[in-house]
Formats: structure tokens, C-alpha cells, sequence
């Protein structure tokens, strides 16, 4: 071979049956060829495995894919680029024009985005309720024909619990399928409901350190055949290295998740009674409203704590400046604590009466734990909170 074909043939290294890699190696590959036509033409009609290209599969995705919908308790999963990219991907996959959606004020903001920007387009119509609003769920399911219910626990920013034994019920029984966003309770939680689809931000816990992204739709082989079908042609494919890594996360995901947890029910017992605090937001507390449910629903209660201030914006501006160890930043889940101030928590696109309803007030300050020692937090905290009342 001259050299300038050589580079682009390198000499194949095989590796011995018997001398396997402890870590699955990174297929940093967007193609697999095959020895002849005939094999490739069996491997495209499903009549042999084997890979192809890069968007419809890989084994490194296919590696991460299985991990995941064993952790979920669920047959079947597909990976994407993004939490975003796969709650967009799904809702696009599973509806039609004239289709109605049933979601909610406390949806995640970009969600709501998506169905009253997006998805209207293309005539699919979307209701809001409360998560709180049982009874307004099955008003709504039984006085309109609706595709879907998707909704999330705890949800984001207040840490409400909905009630997901009677929502899927009540989807079941009106013939909606059920989709939880399940980003905030983690890939190993409510796996012992009746719900359909679970969608995942990998973003957060699963990668684990907010070095990389990705997304994760979890469920029944017959309802991910479809949507694998759908997410080939819309494109959000993971790169094979960020699949890597968030596969590395997943070493680490039950000693993290389980000290974040630990960690934040520390710092919401601290919080709760502070004088600079009106109300604290965290269902591990035995004093939350949704404290019973979570407590049926859940093993562990999340590292997000949310906490209200005296004092309205200005205090909670001068709280979140104050504060020394969390980095003001969006997301949840990783390593390093995070804090948001109201005006990044505010749904602009809400009315006056669904930001009531939503809860998030003034003074209301979204909190990420991360894996520092809590006393330095709750030190930091604390001395936060004296200048936020000053
Ligand atoms: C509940 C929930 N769903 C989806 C997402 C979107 O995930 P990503 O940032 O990976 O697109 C987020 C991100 O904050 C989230 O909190």
C-alpha cells in the first residue's frame, strides 16, 4: 500500500476472545462495513445483527441504551443528543395534527415551549393544568379524546409531588398514554408505575459531573420500535464519546445520587427553620405536602432544594450574590451545587394566574446540591442568608 493509502487503511489490531477490555472500548465510528452485499442487505432487513451507521445505531449508544432501560425497569430505550432533544423527538413521534396533550404548569419550561410553539403548528392542542389538579385531570380526560399525559416528579423548580398512581389510572382509563419526564427522580425511581414512556435528561444525574449531554427515552420494545424508527430520520443522534462517558457516570450514579440526596435533606432541615426563610421546598422534609406521597413513591427524595425568602427579589438577589460555593448556573445533578434566583425560575411564558398557581414567587431560589462536605454548605448557606437579610 502507498502511505497515502495506508492511512486510511491502518493495520487491523485484533484483540484475543480471551483478552477482553475491562472498559467497552469507544466506537468513534459513524460507519460498520460488511464483507459482501448480500450480509449488508441481511443486516439492513433485520435478518442478522450487526451495525450500520452511526444515527440508527452504534454499539457504544446500544451498550448505554441497555444499561438504561434495565435500571428503569423497561424493556427497551433510545439514546439522543439532549433531554430537550428526546422530550421533543417523543412528543413529535407519538402525536398527529388534531391530537390533544394533556401537560402542565410545572412542566419543565422548555416542554410547555414546545407545545404551545412548536407542536401547535402542526394542529396539536395542549392543555395546562395544576400537577395538583386531580380532579381537573379527569375532567379534561373525560370530556376530551387525549393522546397523551406528560408530566414530571418532583417537578421543577417547588419539588411537587404528583400523584402517579392516579394519574396513570386515570390515563389508562381514557385510553392516554402516560409520560414521564423522570429526570428529577433519577433512571432507578417509579419503575413500579403503569407508565408508558420515560423520558431523561442524562444531562443530570446520569452524567454526573456537567461535562456532557444527553437524552434517554425508556419503555416498551413495541412503543420504542416506533420512536427508533422516528428518531432516525429527525436526527438528535449521541456521539458516541458523550455515550461513553454518560455510560462512565452510571459507575458512580448510586454513591452520588444517594450523598446528593443525603446531603440536601441536611441542608433543607437546616433551612426550614431559619428566620430569613418564609417556606422550603423539599419533599424529604416531613412538613411538605408532598412528604406522604413521596414517601410511597420514591427511595430517595432528590438533590434539588428549593427554598422561599424573605424579603422577595431583592433578598434573594442578595442571597444568591452572596453565596461563595454554589456557582449561579441552570442545570441539576452534577458534582458542584448550583443556585438560581427567581428571575431565571419565573415561566415567562405563564400567566398571571398559572405563576400563581406554579408557586414560584419573588423570593423563591432553586438549589442543586452537589457532592461538597454539607457543613461547608450549610455554612455558606447560612452566611448568605445573613446578608440576604440585611
Ligand atoms: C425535567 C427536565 N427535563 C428535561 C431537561 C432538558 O435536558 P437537557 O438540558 O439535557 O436538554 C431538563 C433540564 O434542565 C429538566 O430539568
Amino acid at each position: 500500500m502507498k502511505k497515502q493509502t495506508l492511512v486510511n487503511h491502518p493495520p487491523a489490531v485484533e484483540v484475543p476472545a480471551d483478552n477482553r477490555p475491562v472498559v467497552a472500548p469507544i466506537y468513534q465510528t459513524v460507519k460498520f462495513e460488511f464483507d459482501s452485499v448480500e450480509e449488508a442487505l441481511r443486516a439492513q432487513h433485520g435478518e442478522r445483527p450487526g451495525f450500520s451507521y452511526l444515527r440508527t445505531s452504534n454499539p457504544t449508544l446500544r451498550q448505554l441504551e441497555l444499561t438504561l432501560a434495565e435500571l428503569q425497569g423497561r424493556e427497551d430505550c433510545v439514546v439522543c443528543s439532549s433531554g430537550v432533544g428526546v422530550v421533543a423527538q417523543t412528543l413529535l413521534s407519538l402525536t398527529r395534527t388534531g391530537d390533544h396533550v394533556l401537560a402542565f404548569i410545572e412542566s419543565y419550561g422548555p416542554t410547555r415551549q414546545l407545545l404551545h410553539r412548536t407542536l401547535a403548528k402542526f394542529g396539536v392542542t395542549h392543555t395546562l393544568l395544576s400537577i395538583e389538579d386531580l380532579p381537573g385531570v379527569e375532567r379534561v380526560l373525560r370530556g376530551q379524546p387525549t393522546r397523551l399525559v406528560i408530566f414530571e416528579s418532583p417537578t421543577n423548580p417547588l419539588n411537587k409531588i404528583a400523584d402517579i398512581a392516579a394519574l396513570t389510572r386515570l390515563a389508562r382509563a381514557h385510553g392516554a398514554l402516560t409520560v414521564l419526564d423522570n429526570t428529577f427522580a433519577g433512571v432507578h425511581q417509579h419503575g413500579q408505575y403503569d407508565i408508558d414512556l420515560f423520558l431523561h435528561s442524562l444531562t443530570k444525574f446520569v452524567s454526573g459531573h456537567g461535562d456532557v449531554m444527553g437524552g434517554a427515552v425508556i419503555g416498551p420494545e413495541r412503543l420504542i420500535r416506533g420512536l427508533r424508527t422516528d428518531f432516525t430520520v429527525l436526527g438528535g443522534v449521541l456521539d458516541p464519546h458523550a455515550a461513553f462517558l454518560l455510560q462512565r457516570g452510571l459507575k458512580t450514579y448510586f454513591v452520588r445520587y444517594q450523598a446528593q440526596c443525603r446531603s440536601a435533606q441536611r441542608i433543607a432541615e437546616f433551612l426550614e427553620p431559619h428566620p430569613a426563610v418564609e417556606r422550603t421546598y423539599y419533599p424529604g422534609l416531613a412538613s411538605d405536602p408532598g412528604h406522604a406521597l413521596a414517601r410511597v413513591q420514591m427511595s430517595e427524595f432528590g438533590s434539588v432544594v428549593s427554598l422561599s425568602l424573605r424579603g422577595g427579589t431583592a433578598a434573594a438577589v442578595r442571597f444568591t450574590d452572596s453565596l461563595q460555593l454554589f456557582s449561579m448556573a441552570a442545570s441539576v445533578g452534577a458534582t458542584d451545587s448550583l443556585v438560581m434566583p427567581p428571575q431565571m425560575l419565573t415561566g415567562r411564558d405563564l400567566t398571571e394566574e398559572q405563576r400563581r398557581i406554579s408557586g414560584v414567587g419573588p423570593g423563591t431560589v432553586r438549589l442543586s446540591i452537589g457532592l461538597e462536605d454539607t457543613d461547608e454548605l450549610i455554612e455558606d448557606l447560612a452566611q448568605a442568608l445573613a446578608r440576604a437579610q440585611d
